[in-house]
């Protein structure tokens, strides 16, 4: 088990590239196996999650090669269309090979993907989507028995009863070489959703207003492979911004797509943070101390995005005033708060509304990571605060952060990556 140790109170100050989106890299890699060629994806970041869709499609007979940032997948001979529970339970949103393989292949066996950090994780979209394509799924015993009849997966029209992002891509996935067309009414609008639909559509596929809440899907007969650059990971960047902030630093973030996190300025603007946008990069001065915001609700995009909760909300947690949060996306999206107050952070939750009274400092502690991005709020928490912050368990963050500790030390903070003693304590 590893650790980050944080020496809080340096200012940050300076320039980074953000990498490619975690979020965008695991459904293209698993819409590569339509292609049954090679495809080559550019800006694939190197995170845990990415390894383990690799290790999937490594699996199932593709041909993976990784060289520097990008990998290239040949899927012409696939020789399996189960995925192992091992592999499953490496990744919640492994769910979104189904759609792939069973376009594929007419059948596929995986595991119900347990739950994890942020409460259940129900597939139903996914399942009565697919099942309404003509896609036969039993369940039994926690798996997922999954095949097609001799008609083949059949177009429709689905109305999504939530933009659910998972089911949207999955649908997409199973909808490009299905007879006739598909149509997605109230379908996730994030962009990494358009990202997977010009991917697909540079594949031979016909997809039309994806971005929009509703997306149609010609099928189409066969798909060859191609090569893309994955999109800059738009949480990321909300990271970067929001390490700055909290330490009254200013950071350039390049090489990222500020409309991607519309919702996500603004916040930062009310709490008293300078601005300058332009096409590829967003630049933020935090150089006083910052207010706290009214209220954030996080909503389906292009609302305030629920990975930024988190990231949000440890800012707001030094910030002068109170700031109210309602967390509309996820059961149990509050893990970190118990972990910021150990900081001193003064935090009440009431069911999905989280009040954060802004305390003049946080002082550093031995905390721990819950899940992804309640992990990075450690660590945005622990560089603004005075003193040492151990932050375990941070498994979680290297799923969707790829390099941090050296691109952080690289604008000013003090930040070690440390391997845990057995009995917890820090190694020398
Ligand atoms: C994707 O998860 C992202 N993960 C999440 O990012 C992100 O928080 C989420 O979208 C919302 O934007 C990936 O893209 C790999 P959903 P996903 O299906 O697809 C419920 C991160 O930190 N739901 O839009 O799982 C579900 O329980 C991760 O990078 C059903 O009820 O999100 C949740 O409450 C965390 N039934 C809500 O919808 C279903 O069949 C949103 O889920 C599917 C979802």
């Amino acid at each position: 088990m590893e650790k980050f140790v944080v020496r809080g109170g340096r200012r940050l100050s300076g320039e980074v590239d953000v990498h490619g989106a975690k979020n965008s890299a695991l459904p293209l890699l698993a819409a590569t196996i339509l292609c049954g060629s090679q495809s080559v994806l550019h800006n694939c970041p190197s995170l845990s999650d990415v390894d383990a869709a690799c290790m999937i499609l490594d699996y199932l007979g593709c041909g993976i090669s990784r060289e520097e940032n990008s990998v290239v997948v040949d899927t012409s001979n696939l020789e399996h269309f189960e995925v192992p529970d091992t592999l499953m339970r490496e990744m919640r949103s492994s769910i979104v090979f189904l759609g792939a393989i069973i376009a594929r292949l007419g059948r596929c066996r995986l595991c119900f993907p347990g739950g994890c950090e942020l409460g259940p994780r129900p597939i139903d979209l996914h399942l009565s989507a697919l099942r309404q394509m003509g896609i036969d799924i039993r369940e039994e015993h926690g798996y997922l028995d999954c095949s097609v009849s001799a008609r083949g997966i059949q177009g429709t029209k689905i109305v999504l009863s939530f933009p659910s992002v998972g089911a949207t891509e999955n649908i997409m996935l199973a909808a490009v070489l299905a007879k006739g067309d598909t149509v997605i009414v109230n379908a996730a609008r994030e962009p990494e959703i358009i990202d997977l639909a010009q991917y697909l559509n540079k594949c031979g596929a016909r997809i039309l207003g994806a971005g929009g809440g509703t997306i149609v899907i010609h099928g189409v007969r066969n798909l060859h492979g191609c090569e893309h650059t994955v999109i800059p990971d738009r949480i990321v960047t909300v990271t970067y911004l929001c390490m700055a902030a909290i330490t009254g630093g200013e950071i350039i973030v390049n090489r990222c797509i500020p409309s991607h996190f519309d919702a996500v300025t603004p916040v930062l603007e009310q709490m008293g943070c300078r601005m300058n946008v332009y096409p590829d990069s967003i630049y933020l001065n935090a150089s006083r101390r910052l207010r706290g915001v009214k209220t954030i609700r996080t909503l389906p995009y292009p609302g305030f995005p629920t990975d930024a909760q988190a990231l949000i909300m440890a800012v707001s947690t030094v910030a002068e005033g109170t700031s109210v949060f309602v967390e509309n996306i996820f059961e149990s999206r509050y893990k970190h708060i118990g972990e910021l107050a150990r900081m001193g952070a003064d935090i009440k939750v009431e069911g999905k509304v989280a009040i954060v009274d802004g305390v003049e400092k946080l002082y550093g502690a031995d905390v721990e990571a819950t899940d992804l991005r309640g992990g990075a709020s450690l660590l945005i928490a622990g560089l603004g605060a005075e003193g040492i912050t151990r932050v375990t368990n941070i498994g979680h963050i290297d799923r969707g952060y790829d390099g941090l500790e050296k691109t952080l030390r690289e604008i000013g903070a003090d930040i070690q990556r440390e391997k845990e003693g057995l009995n917890g304590s820090c190694s020398s």
